[in-house]
């Protein structure tokens, strides 16, 4: 019986014979042998993936990096399949822009992730403005939800983003103030309705460890399941600081996936507060993507880890947090930070 050494020995000989093609070509081109994504399917993870906008993709240095399928096994759109941009004005839903993402995951072979279906924030003037009854609200936010899901089938939603405040309570905001939770199962049943075959999430921030905000998550979902409306999973988004990661991270997951949901890590970047930063910050900041990334590996219901982009270049971090950054994998020129190896230790850690 031949070894298995020997055996890949003679495809690749067999291989390069076909393409008639130097050896160190062969490979490369066909067998990637390293990236982020192959190395979470080695972990057995769907994917590991990054968020993204089209407007980013003439960078070609950017989209060469994206568009592999050994760094990249799964996209969100970073911005174009919210509120603002799928119903700008009331009832009427334009598809072009989370098109154009949706058939690249498609061409390359991507998962895709839809990003989102009711959320505070980015929501287009005549709803920000506007004033509607309950009845109203309640027939709009099933209207958007159903639309959305129903236009981009066979995918994981987040179906609620950011539906509380850090204390656990809700947070006040045209939906709650209108139609108190109700709009959380309005929401869920009209992505149910939309597509059966759909990963409903709820995904939020500072829920990654335990404490009064992960709590009151619970407690929905408990509420949620008695009811059983339809909710398949938490996205616990992870804008981390350097040196933050929660030490409880993955003793929540496994609380979630207790509840009967699978979870995924959805927004991961892990920001420096003060730059730049010194290299014992650049080797704890690759701990900390490795700790997130191996709590991941450990639960086997947690799906799959997404950056929120992965090179600085893109972040939104120095937008929203002037003078913080450096924290995404790859610096803003495209080099790999430590970060990286950090990721790819992640998924090798034992469980
Ligand atoms: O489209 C306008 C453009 O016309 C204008 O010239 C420009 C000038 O500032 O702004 C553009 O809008 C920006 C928009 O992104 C689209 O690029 C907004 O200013 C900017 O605030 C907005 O930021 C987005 C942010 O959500 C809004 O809160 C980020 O790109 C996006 O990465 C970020 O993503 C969120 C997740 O959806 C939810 N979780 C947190 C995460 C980070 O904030």
């Amino acid at each position: 019986m031949l070894s298995l050494s020997k055996g890949l020995l003679a495809l690749s000989v067999l291989v390069r014979g076909a393409l008639a093609v130097p050896a160190s070509d062969a490979s490369s081109a066909l067998f990637p042998l390293s990236g982020l994504n192959l190395a979470a399917k080695s972990a057995r993870k769907l994917y590991l993936g990054t968020a993204t906008n089209s407007e980013q993709w003439n960078d070609t240095t950017y989209f060469n990096i994206l568009k592999n399928n050994a760094e990249f096994g799964q996209v969100t759109p970073a911005n174009v399949m919210k509120w603002f941009a799928t119903e700008p004005e009331e009832g009427v839903f334009t598809f072009q822009d989370g098109d154009i993402i949706a058939d690249f995951t498609k061409k390359t072979g991507k998962l895709l992730r839809g990003h989102n279906c009711v959320w505070h924030n980015q929501l287009p003037d005549w709803l920000e403005t506007g004033t509607f009854s309950a009845p109203e609200l309640a027939f709009i936010v099933s209207r958007h939800c159903f639309n959305l899901v129903n236009h981009y089938q066979g995918h994981v939603w987040d179906v609620i983003n950011e539906a509380f405040n850090d204390d656990g309570t809700f947070r006040s905001d045209i939906f709650f103030d209108t139609l108190n939770t109700t709009y959380i199962p309005l929401a869920l049943y009209a992505a149910r309705a939309a597509d059966p075959k759909a990963k409903l999430y709820i995904n939020d921030f500072n829920i990654e460890g335990i404490g009064a905000k992960s709590d009151a998550l619970k407690s929905l979902i408990k509420e949620l399941k008695s009811q059983n409306v339809p909710i398949d999973g938490v996205g616990l988004q992870s804008h981390f600081e350097v040196g933050g990661v929660p030490p409880t991270l993955q003793q929540n997951m496994e609380e979630f996936v207790a509840l009967g949901l699978e979870v995924a890590i959805t927004e991961l970047d892990i920001r420096f507060t003060a730059l730049p930063p010194t290299p014992a910050g650049l080797a704890q900041q690759k701990a900390d993507y490795e700790t997130v990334v191996a709590a991941c590996n450990a639960v086997p219901k947690c799906v799959g880890v997404t950056l929120w982009d992965f090179t600085d270049k893109y972040s939104w971090i120095p937008g929203t947090f002037p003078g913080q950054g450096d924290a995404c994998p790859w610096t803003d020129e495209f080099v790999k930070r430590p970060a990286y190896e950090g990721i790819i230790e992640g998924f090798k850690a034992h469980h």
